[in-house]
């Protein structure tokens, strides 16, 4: 259950960094804003899907764990607040990816491409920009309380 956690987690979180810090600032900067619009969601048509089984299996692997040695009764510690941390950021993650994705960001990136408007295009990916790093920050917030949790640093 550790290695299958550990490992979702590294190529799911690993997929964000790639978008995060590679991905958007080099579509930023093309010149053509529909050709960067339609790459962008394309790219990211793909990645959500995929992103939400991963969330699935964290989730699954990281509550089984959780059951199996009793850790639960850890929620209402000191030591198993890094346990909590890790839990309600899986579950902002499990919002976006099944509610918020599907609902919003992906109705935003369609009407985008759609009206192909360069201040619109401009707009959105200052928000997908901003939004992509938030997510970024919560994911590294998490696996450093994975961290401090599971080798019992606090
Ligand atoms: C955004 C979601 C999550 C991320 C990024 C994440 C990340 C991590 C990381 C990096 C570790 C450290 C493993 C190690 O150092 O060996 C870990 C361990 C752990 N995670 Fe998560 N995790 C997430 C969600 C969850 C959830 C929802 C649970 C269940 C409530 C959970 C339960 C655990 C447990 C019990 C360990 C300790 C394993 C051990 O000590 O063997 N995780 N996690």
């Amino acid at each position: 259950m550790h290695i299958i956690h550990l490992l979702t987690v590294i190529i799911w979180i690993g997929g964000l960094s790639f978008i995060t810090i590679i991905v958007i600032p080099m579509l930023i900067r093309w010149d053509d804003p529909l050709q960067k619009a339609i790459t962008f969601q394309s790219i990211e048509h793909r990645f959500a899907p995929i992103a939400r089984i991963y969330n699935i299996i964290t989730g699954v692997t990281g509550f089984v764990m959780v059951y199996l040695t009793g850790w639960y009764k850890l929620y209402h510690t000191a030591k198993g607040l890094p346990l909590l941390i890790m839990t309600l950021i899986w579950l902002v993650w499990f919002v976006m990816l099944f509610g918020l994705e599907p609902l919003i960001v992906k109705k935003m990136l369609d009407r985008m491409i759609k009206s192909g408007v360069k201040m619109e295009i401009e707009a959105v990916f200052a928000r997908m920009n901003r939004m992509h790093w938030v997510l970024l920050t919560i994911s590294l917030v998490a696996s450093v309380a994975g961290i401090v949790f599971a080798h019992g640093y606090l």
